[in-house]
């Protein structure tokens, strides 16, 4: 009898990623983004199935076909069950590929830096946030009801990006009024067309500025109602002001001080989920976590979100996990 030699290198752990994965899962990642770019997602996640009607289109079809993700059938593709998957978590792709890569990119140049400051695309940005918070509407749907659930008012998202999440809250919550503020201008000049196209300009303001608290009042705060916001909401930003600026209670306290009359929070963030290696965290936190710890952004863990909005007087009324590390809590006060 021989001994059976087993199949794997001996060095490899459980677990590890092979060169293969590394360098397919890089092309896969830029044809998913493409193929998102040509609406395939939509109109595959839809029930349809999509012709692609020129050479490169078919060289992606066939190229996300080898990935597992697409099946073809005559000169038409629709999606198999992980492409399901895939299309259902294209934000994040886009996030990593596209909005991520400019600072990743630095890294080279970088190895006697402390930290790398952020060097992303913003729009790209923008769009994988919305498309990451799209993919879970209950999560929306109970955030617009508890909106719409009390006396309506205004409702106001503190780093709004394209004011996707706040589009679709105004269609929940059809008597709030809503405002946006994001510091990147290009993006909120975009977000103030499409929100004219959509005829929601009278409903939804947006103003470029920056929400870190700081001694000096925003510009912006200037120019708007601030007694007549009752709901601040802010989703993938608390973690950075709080890093920035004092931890997370004190850009909260800042924003009590702006709002008088808030009697509601609704706050999304990723926490800190540690771990040694990759594959024993849930995918994306590890990118999330290497992201943020080279452009020197703190990640904060569950307990001390919880302990900052206890320390306010803030009580937690609801707690929504999307991803594992993403979670969305709508918080009150009496
Ligand atoms: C990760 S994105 C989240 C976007 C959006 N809140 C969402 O979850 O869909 C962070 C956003 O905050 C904006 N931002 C960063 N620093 C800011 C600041 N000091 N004031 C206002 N917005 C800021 C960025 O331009 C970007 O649109």
């Amino acid at each position: 009898m021989t001994a059976v030699t087993p199949l794997v290198h001996p060095h490899a752990g459980i677990g590890d990623f092979t060169i293969r994965d590394v360098i397919e899962g890089q092309t896969a990642g830029q044809l998913i983004v493409a193929a998102d770019d040509w609406g395939w997602w939509t109109t595959l996640l839809g029930g349809d199935t999509i012709a692609p009607s020129t050479g490169i289109q078919q060289t992606v079809a066939h190229g996300l076909v080898r990935a597992g993700f697409l099946a073809r059938r005559g000169h038409r593709y629709h999606l198999t069950h992980t492409g399901h998957d895939v299309g259902k978590n294209r934000g994040f792709v886009r996030c990593a590929v596209r909005g991520w890569e400019p600072t990743f990119r630095r890294l080279s140049g970088a190895a006697h830096d402390e930290y790398i400051p952020a060097a992303t695309e913003p729009g790209e940005v923008a769009r994988a946030c919305t498309d990451i918070a799209r993919r879970r509407p209950e999560i929306f749907a109970t955030i617009g009801a508890s909106i719409a659930a009390g006396t309506p008012g205004c409702t106001i998202d503190l780093g709004c990006a394209d004011a996707g999440r706040v589009q679709a809250l105004a269609g929940l919550a059809p008597r709030e009024q809503f405002l946006g503020v994001d510091i990147e201008d290009e993006v909120i000049d975009a977000a103030t067309v499409d929100v004219a196209k959509l005829g929601l300009s009278e409903r939804i303001t947006l103003l470029p500025g920056s929400v870190q608290p700081e001694p000096q009042p925003p510009a912006w705060l200037g120019k708007i109602d601030r007694e007549s916001v009752t709901t601040a909401m802010s989703f993938f930003l608390l973690h950075q002001l709080a890093s920035d600026g004092d931890g997370i209670a004190a850009v909260l306290r800042g924003w009590m001080e702006w709002f008088p009359n808030v009697r509601r929070l609704v706050i999304g963030d990723g926490y800190l989920l540690e771990a040694e290696h990759w594959t024993q965290q849930p995918w994306f936190s590890p990118t999330y976590e290497i992201y943020h710890t080279i452009t020197g952004v703190r990640l904060w863990t569950q307990l001390e979100y919880e302990r900052a909005f206890a320390d306010l007087g803030w009580s937690v009324t609801r707690r929504m996990e999307d991803h594992t590390m993403l979670v969305t809590t709508i918080l009150e006060r009496g």
